[in-house]
């Protein structure tokens, strides 16, 4: 008979503490990933259902805009995920997890176009905050691989939401426009 390795002493398969983390505050990192994941995929369904439903005058510029959006949401649903996993942690998989613990709550059917790009601007307020929340936490444990990854994230979640007022502010402001 075989002679248990060091990684097993029971049927289950235990990894080593190889990242070295304090595993309470580990969690807390974990639990602000999980609220991100949760908020992403509601935003997620939430970009799919503008991109379905769009009409009128900006149908073509929106639908592709949306499908973008939630292309980009997808990818970075699954490195949340993977990432929890990275930290030895589960990542919460089921909808009505996510429908519980999201702060982003599922958009109706909104005809219009710009009340549209206005709630996708608030889900992004509520990413924003969140991943503040994560790096926020991350940071207490010098855990620069959460940090680096979702810094990259804001940085271009910011972006887009400058983009995405930009299209929505449609009139310069009176005293802009006297400026002119
Ligand atoms: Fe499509």
């Amino acid at each position: 008979m075989n002679k248990p390795s060091e990684f097993t002493d029971n049927k289950y398969f235990k990894p080593k503490d190889y990242l070295g983390y304090d595993r309470e505050k580990l969690q807390n990192v974990v639990g602000e990933l999980n609220t991100l994941l949760s908020n992403y995929t509601v935003y997620y369904q939430n970009l799919r259902n503008f991109h379905w439903n769009i009409s009128g005058e900006n149908f073509f510029d929106l639908h592709a805009q949306f499908e973008a959006l939630y292309n980009d949401a997808r990818l970075k649903i699954d490195e949340i995920a993977e990432r929890i996993l990275t930290l030895r942690h589960r990542p919460l998989s089921r909808m009505s997890d996510y429908l519980e613990i999201a702060d982003i709550e599922e958009a109706t059917l909104i005809d219009e176009d710009r009340e549209m790009i206005l709630t996708t601007l608030d889900n992004h307020r509520i990413l924003i905050a969140n991943m503040r929340n994560v790096i926020k936490k991350a940071d207490e444990i010098t855990d620069e691989g959460t940090i680096d990854m979702i810094g990259g994230f804001l940085e271009a979640i910011e972006k887009k939401s400058w983009m995405l007022d930009a299209w929505a502010t449609h009139k310069l402001k009176p005293e802009l426009e006297a400026a002119s």
